[in-house]
């Protein structure tokens, strides 16, 4: 039996011994507000988990849920289908870059990230081109946690403890940050486009005609927020038509306005072939994902006998009608209530605010973009992370603050309709902290 309430739960990506000591605990949230266990009121910097761009229980996604759940509240989706599902599909590919008409759901980033892969594998081999199997990630990459996504994902401890048992078939190009040419860039940093050629590089390795795709989330976010260099997205994309290689942007988070736009294609100008994303489909209310594909990917798919099932994937809970319902009317709610508008605008002030921090003595770096931001602390002396955890924990109780760290990296993702006045008394909060710690 657990000798506590906060005993049995084996948290994710936490030191769990740690957390047990003094458990932070959220039991409500309101807009841009969480309400902790001791009553307090917090406010919510990191939107969610990058999730909950239009703040926390929004009225109208909770009331889509609420009715959906009494009305429908499952229906498989192999072989029969419900209405909720189609009208998502449809809504979602309406908002994406000219091209993707089809949409396969998941019910997280990971799935996302792992049926993109499986998508590429599947249609080069439909295609005749079953010889292309190898898979490209980057250093540094986040792409969830399924053997797939840690495979081609490049974050070491991640990686380390399953090292041996990761799939074949693999490599990595190099990632983009190299402070001394790229700190304190505001947005995308001027430097780092050819670092992009490492694909062609690999190309000339393994034979272009081997690699069936490479995966890029086309700004990093979970190691600390990378923008991509100018120019190196249209350099990756130059190098995957050279080699007929398909390019699978990882959206999981900056799909649904992050970026100021529906999708990084519409902000960058750079177009995949496959989207992944999860997060933002639904505003963070119910776990849901979408594979977004290029009309010909799907269509290369559709060659074979009539009645032959043509991908042999999918989840019981792919297009969940309640996920499908929350999906619908967080996408109601974007487009309504002006939310990627909303980000886009803010985008500037925000930037002008994480520089502020670029000349306080214990930073190192600081990086943005969209509604994308990392402030880097220089680590203490043997212990790296130290730092980064204490100004979490310090803004969760003195400052009533909920603030992401990755190691000693402070990582914000604001409310896509954040309030300029209260992003501004967070940012306070978060300096008198840094002021405050050794
Ligand atoms: C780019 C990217 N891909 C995949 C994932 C995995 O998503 P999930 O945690 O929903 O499985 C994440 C999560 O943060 C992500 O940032």
């Amino acid at each position: 039996m657990p000798a506590a309430a906060t005993d049995a739960f084996w948290m994710p990506f936490t030191a769990n011994r740690d957390f047990r000591k003094k458990p932070r605990i959220i039991t409500g949230a309101s807009g841009h507000y969480y309400t902790a266990s001791d009553g307090s009121k917090l406010y919510d910097t990191f939107s969610g988990l990058w999730t909950s761009g239009a703040g926390h229980c929004h009225p109208k996604i909770v009331e889509a849920v609420q009715k959906q759940v009494a009305t429908l509240d499952f229906s498989m989706t192999f072989q029969v289908s419900n209405d909720k599902a189609f009208a998502l599909a449809e809504r979602v590919t309406k908002m994406a870059p000219e091209g993707f008409t089809q949409c396969f759901f998941t019910n997280s980033g990971s799935e996302s990230v792992d049926t993109a892969l499986k998508i590429a594998l599947a249609y080069h081999r439909a295609r005749g081109e079953g010889q292309r199997t190898r898979l490209i990630g980057r250093e540094r990459g986040y792409h969830g946690v399924n053997f797939g996504g840690m495979s081609v994902g490049g974050i070491v401890p991640n990686r380390k403890a399953f090292s041996a048992n990761l799939i074949p078939g693999v490599d990595h190009i190099r990632h983009t940050m190299d402070l001394a040419h790229t700190a304190y860039s505001r947005g995308q940093p001027e430097w780092g486009a050819h670092l992009a050629d490492d694909l062609e590089r690999l190309a000339g390795l393994h034979g272009g005609e081997n690699i069936a795709a490479v995966i890029v989330e086309p700004v990093a976010g979970s190691t600390g927020i990378l923008p991509p260099p100018v120019g190196y997205l249209e350099r990756l994309r130059e190098i995957c038509d050279r080699h007929g290689i398909l390019l699978i942007f990882d959206e999981v988070i900056t799909a649904f306005g992050r970026l100021g736009k529906p999708f990084a294609p519409q902000r960058f100008g750079v177009v995949p072939d496959i989207i992944t994303t999860a997060k933002g489909l639904t505003n963070g209310v119910i776990p849901m994902g979408a594979v977004l594909v290029q009309d010909k990917v799907f269509e290369a798919f559709m060659q074979g006998p009539p009645l032959a099932i043509e991908l042999f994937h999918g989840y019981t809970y792919s297009g969940h009608p309640v996920a499908a319902a929350a999906g619908l009317a967080a996408l109601e709610a974007y487009e309504s209530e002006g939310i990627f508008e909303q980000s886009a605008a803010l985008e500037p002030l925000f930037e002008d605010m994480l520089h502020s921090f670029a000349d306080h003595e214990r930073v190192i770096d600081v990086r943005n973009c969209g509604l994308m931001g990392a402030i880097e602390l220089a680590p203490r002396d043997g212990a790296p992370g130290a730092r980064g955890i204490e100004v979490h924990k310090r803004c969760f109780w003195d400052e009533h603050l909920v603030i992401r760290n990755g190691m000693d990296v402070l990582q914000f993702s604001p409310f896509l309709n954040a309030k300029a006045d209260e992003l501004e008394r967070a940012f306070e909060g978060v300096r008198r902290v840094i002021d405050a710690i050794d």
